[in-house]
């Protein structure tokens, strides 16, 4: 990050929490004003592009972790530089928005979920801050994976909206970017996973690492593969995810003054 980025950002006082956003989440509130904060981080070459959006529940970052024209598929997405960059900002808190199949039977389209635990199927990503000869704390804590305190905000906000919120489950993370072949999701189910999706992981562990605060909040925009009937069509989980970002948001904006 350089020194002007760096006081600025930290001048953005009182914004300790951020969000990020998953797929047709690219903005928090579509007409915050926004001010941009290009961090450097060790990497990546390009900056990160941090947004602080002065929302009308106050101000708090957001990193649309697809990129702002969804360009990223989930490996390619630089997980690292994205958490460094909230952590080099003053972040203490994190909400990720994630969409998901659903493989448990409560688990419908629709459904927003607030997961407990996970499982990380991933390979190849770069998944932790702790490698190398530097490396001080390797062997981080992950028991519960999910943050509580954040979760049981988000609880009390869905309540006071009336927006039902599944809390506790199993969330896999998976390689993709394909989708699972049905055999995969019965070994999930087997596994004792309920929801299912691409980019839970590496994030919430370099969070630990970190010692960001971190929660996932998810939704489920189609049945896994096998879980419904005939194959998986994008269209429907288009209209999923439409139909349940509203909810998303507003949740997010009941949660923020709470967590700022
Ligand atoms: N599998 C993996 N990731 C996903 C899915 C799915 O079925 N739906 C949305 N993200």
């Amino acid at each position: 990050m350089s020194q002007t980025a760096k006081g600025k950002a930290a001048s953005a006082m009182g914004a300790r929490v951020a969000v990020i956003g998953g797929s047709g989440l690219y903005r928090l509130e579509q007409h915050a004003t926004v001010e941009y904060f290009p961090i450097l981080t060790p990497f990546c070459a390009e900056p990160v592009q941090l947004a602080l959006e002065h929302t009308s529940a106050g101000r708090a970052w957001f990193i649309p972790r697809h990129g702002v024209e969804h360009t990223l598929a989930p490996h390619e997405i630089n997980y690292r530089a994205n958490l460094w960059a909230l952590h080099e900002a003053g972040v203490q808190r994190v909400i990720a928005i994630n969409t998901v199949g659903g493989i448990t039977e409560q688990m419908l389209p629709g459904t927003l979920v607030l997961p407990d635990q996970l499982i990380d199927y991933t390979w190849g990503r770069e998944h932790t801050f702790n490698g190398g000869p530097q490396a001080t704390d390797r062997h981080v804590d992950f028991t519960w994976p999910y943050d509580g305190a954040i979760g049981a905000v988000l609880q009390q906000s869905a309540h006071m909206l009336d927006l039902p919120l599944h809390k506790g489950a199993v969330y896999a993370c998976t390689q993709g970017p394909r989708l699972e072949s049905a055999a995969e999701i019965r070994k999930l189910l087997r596994d004792g996973c309920d929801i299912v999706g691409m980019t839970g992981m590496p994030e919430a562990a370099l969070a630990r690492e970190l010692g960001l605060r971190y929660a996932c909040l998810a939704l489920v925009v189609n049945p896994a593969a096998g879980m419904g009937e005939g194959e998986i069509s994008a269209e429907q989980m288009r209209q999923h995810l439409h139909a349940g970002i509203g909810s998303i948001r507003a949740l997010l904006l009941a949660a923020l003054p709470q967590l700022a």
